[in-house]
């Protein structure tokens, strides 16, 4: 029951598919049987009361109540190992427990992978631990598929009743029929389009649409950077641009801090140390990675080149979360740039409307918490803005002027408008300088 699997048993309820939702975490489980969410998402709160209240969601730490049902969505972590490649003990674990409750069912059982994980593990190590604690096949009484999931933090509700395609891999008919069966009573008339795969594909297809969507933010950074040094040139122009040509796409084209979130980096690595495993390197997702970690450097470059040494100067970080509307600082860019500024010597006060207490876990008494954008800015000699909150890009610029020792401004998201700021020291991420 983390992210992917509650928004899954909260959608599938909410299309009057009886769900139980299965977790060890008893504190858990407690909170979801009183319709609760224990993770922020919008909508998910209501779905799950909703769920509860019409008696087709319930959750439960007894994995036995498995027996009871057709089919089993297994969505625990795929989390990074030292080395980046992925940690399967969570896989192994649920298949395992999965596997000895379905030994006593009598009937066909479906098992579904929707975790995140490298090409080969459902027919490799699902399979493996699921036939040998179920003492049954896979094909006979046991469907197994890989079916991938594309939902994003904050849009994740939405994603997931509007997705712009199913990918079921399998290895047989009747296991890619029974789950083509249950989405079309989930999506009725409007399924949408459906790939029908290998396992070994499906597993692919997650890694390789993260892949591209880090490396198209890495290659907009990129150009961010060129831009910057070049005058009277703004990457948003030229992502304007480049977006209307149909083989390019207009979105994911913002140039900022660098990605983070639990996805990207985490299955980039695992991507690439899968490749290098197999004697192949994968040299652009190396450079998507170590562009993205630049960024960060980047970004405190630029206070740097406003201020001088950051030594012992005030800096505001203005958003920890690794996107708005999110209180999640997995990966966050803001991490990375904090770290820098610390190592430079400076004094970090951080603003965030919702991260704080997820970062205090991390950083604890290192930085400065601020309650308001307001009193992060009190003092500062440097604000950095991190995060794309409205509440950050409400901000005017008498609130700079007013609150700050001196009004330097780095805007990491460019979100403020530039025409507000000309008479103070305001760089944008790819903004070359203004012609004299
Ligand atoms: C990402 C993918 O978008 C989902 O399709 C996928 O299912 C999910 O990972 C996953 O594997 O679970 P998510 O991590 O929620 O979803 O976040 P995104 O909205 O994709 O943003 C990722 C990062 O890229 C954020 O830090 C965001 O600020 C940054 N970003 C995104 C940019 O800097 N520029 C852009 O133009 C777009």
């Amino acid at each position: 029951m983390g992210y992917v699997g509650l928004c899954t048993a909260a959608t599938l309820a909410s299309r009057g598919i009886r769900t139980i939702g299965i977790d060890i975490d008893q504190a858990r489980v407690e909170q979801i049987r009183k319709g609760k969410a224990p993770l922020h998402e919008p909508h998910l709160d209501t779905m799950l009361k909703n769920g509860v209240k019409k008696k087709l969601l319930d959750a439960t730490s007894e994995i036995s109540v498995v027996a009871g049902t057709d089919t089993t969505f297994l969505t625990v972590g795929t989390p990074s190992q030292q080395d980046g490649s992925i940690d399967l003990s969570y896989i192994k674990n649920a298949t395992e427990d999965l596997g000895n409750v379905l030994r006593e069912k009598r009937g066909y059982h479906l098992v579904v992978v929707k975790s995140t994980v490298v090409p080969g593990t459902t027919n490799g190590t699902v399979r493996r631990f699921l036939e040998q604690s179920s003492r049954k096949t896979v094909g006979e009484e046991l469907g197994l598929c890989a079916n991938p999931e594309f939902l994003k933090e904050g849009t994740a509700i939405n994603d997931a009743l509007h997705p712009d395609k199913i990918v079921i891999g399998s290895n047989d008919k009747k296991s890619a029929h029974e789950l083509t069966r249950l989405y079309r009573r989930f999506y009725g008339s409007k399924l949408p389009p459906l790939i029908l795969t290998t396992p070994e594909a499906a597993e692919l297809v997650k890694y390789a649409s993260n892949a591209f969507l880090a490396t198209k933010v890495s290659f907009i950074n990129t150009i961010a950077n060129i831009a910057e040094q070049i005058p009277g040139v703004d990457v948003g122009t030229i992502a304007e641009a480049i977006g209307l040509d149909p083989r390019i796409g207009s979105l994911f084209l913002k140039a900022g801090p660098g990605y983070g979130g639990s996805c990207f980096h985490k299955d980039l690595q695992a991507l690439i140390n899968y490749s290098q495993n197999r004697n192949y390197d994968p040299v652009l997702f190396r450079a998507t990675e170590e562009t993205n970690e630049q960024q960060a450097v980047r970004v405190v470059g630029i206070a740097e080149k406003l201020l001088g040494s950051l030594s012992s100067k005030r800096i505001a970080v203005l958003g920890l979360a690794f996107k708005k509307d999110t209180d999640d600082i997995r990966e966050a860019a803001s991490i990375r740039v904090i770290n820098q500024l610390k190592k430079k010597g400076a004094r970090v006060v951080a603003y965030d409307p919702m991260a704080i207490p997820n970062t205090k876990k991390t950083l604890s008494d290192q930085i400065d918490y601020a309650e308001n954008a307001y009193s992060a800015l009190k003092g500062a000699d440097c604000a950095i803005i991190v995060t794309e909150w409205d509440q950050i890009r409400k901000l005017k610029s008498e609130d700079f002027r007013t609150y700050m020792k001196t009004p330097n401004i780095v805007d990491a998201r460019r979100i403020l408008d530039p025409q507000q700021y000309t008479q103070m020291n305001y760089i944008a991420i790819g903004t070359g300088p203004s012609r004299a």
